[in-house]
């Protein structure tokens, strides 16, 4: 053979070892984009088989017809072999579809519950809602407070127990070693004195928001856990007026008629001060008559402690620039989980903060 015809790409070698080369690729081929490639490769206008095919003309006459048959049969088999993988291929994917994307219609449907309100939420705008009634603005401060405002402002000293580290989660400058440690705020009395420093007298603002001490979580301590202040500082205010403010919102809360009691109590930031308890909503102070039925409620006290209160200290109001000559205040805060359980009976705390929606859903929530 001349060196010529070794080179013709009709030669039967050439054809056979293009063929078994396109047939091995187009087994290997294990995805359509592989098996697109080897088409690419020995089926394109560049593939040994189409140059082949190409150069049948250029062949000696006698020599034409036998090539032609040689080269069209190898495509022939190149292309069914190139059919029979692209259907195996493609049965392939369709198969993983159907695997991969199989609904059974037999599960429960995804319905996506709609958000609802938490029951301290809606207390905190229910006693909000009360006093704004009455004339007062809801006023809003910081979770994370200076201490100055927290503490100081509200004639706290430094050496005060309610600032110890068990109480108070200090973000920043512990307990006076800074000028202003920063501090999660024990309670919402700060916004007392932000009220006071920055809106016009007279001022009626009550103050729902969330607390934070450093306490352990159990039946009955949180520590997370909301308030509801109120602040009035007008001229002439006495503790009289103070009284009919929380009558009217024990009654706003726990019904018609029930009636308040004072005692005294201390508080740094009023003077006097006191602690607020109201008569039995359950047994109307029936349980601590003797012979009374035991009331599990007040735990037949006949009386629920449930705000502390007290005329606005003059040397907080001197703080807050206000002249106590001139006006008087009065404050009171409670806890709003607390009100929450007294009013409906709830006997631990974590129930009010797990967000389980049994709980929620007992309050008339619809979830
Ligand atoms: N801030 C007090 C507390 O957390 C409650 C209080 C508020 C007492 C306003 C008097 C007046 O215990």
């Amino acid at each position: 053979m001349s060196a010529q015809a070794e080179q013709d790409p009709t030669a039967p070698d050439e054809v056979a070892r293009a063929l078994a080369d396109a047939l091995a690729d187009i087994a290997a081929a294990g995805t359509l984009g592989e098996l697109k490639a080897a088409r690419v490769a020995h089926d394109g206008d560049r593939a040994p088989l189409a140059l082949a095919s190409a150069h049948i003309g250029a062949l000696p006459g006698a020599e034409r017809a036998e090539a032609g048959r040689r080269v069209g049969a190898a495509r022939a088999r190149l292309r069914e072999a190139l059919r029979a993988r692209q259907a195996e291929l493609e049965a392939e994917r369709d198969r993983q579809v159907l695997l991969t994307e199989t609904a059974d219609v037999t599960l429960p449907g995804g319905r996506v519950l709609p958000g609802a309100r938490h029951p301290v939420t809606m207390l905190a705008d229910r006693l909000s809602d009360v006093f704004v009634a009455m004339g007062y603005e809801v006023a809003e401060g910081p979770e994370v407070e200076a201490e100055w405002y927290n503490f100081d402002a509200l004639n706290i000293p430094p050496d005060h127990p309610a600032r110890e580290m068990q109480d108070t989660l200090f973000i920043a400058g512990k307990n006076g070693t800074s000028a202003s440690g920063i501090v999660l705020r024990t309670h919402t009395s700060p916004v007392q004195i932000r009220s006071m420093l920055t809106r016009p007298l007279p001022l009626y603002v009550v103050s729902p928001g969330k607390c934070f001490r450093n306490e352990a979580l159990d039946a009955t301590h949180s520590p997370v856990f909301h308030q509801i202040e109120g602040l009035a500082v007008d001229e002439g205010l006495t503790m009289a007026d103070l009284r009919g403010a929380i009558q009217a919102f024990v009654e706003a809360m726990f019904g018609e008629g029930l009636r308040t009691r004072f005692r005294p109590d201390y508080f740094p930031f009023t003077e006097p001060s006191g602690d607020v308890a109201m008569e039995c909503h359950v047994c109307r102070g029936a349980s601590a008559e003797p012979g009374g039925d035991p009331c599990r409620v007040c735990k037949s006290q006949g009386w629920i402690e449930i705000a502390g209160c007290g005329m606005v200290n003059p040397r907080v109001l001197v703080a807050c620039g206000i002249d106590p000559d001139r006006y008087t205040g009065f404050a009171f805060g409670l806890g709003i989980e607390r009100g929450l359980m007294i009013a409906h009976g709830v006997t631990d705390i974590r129930d009010t903060m797990e967000g389980d929606v049994r709980f929620s859903r007992a309050f008339g929530t619809e979830i």
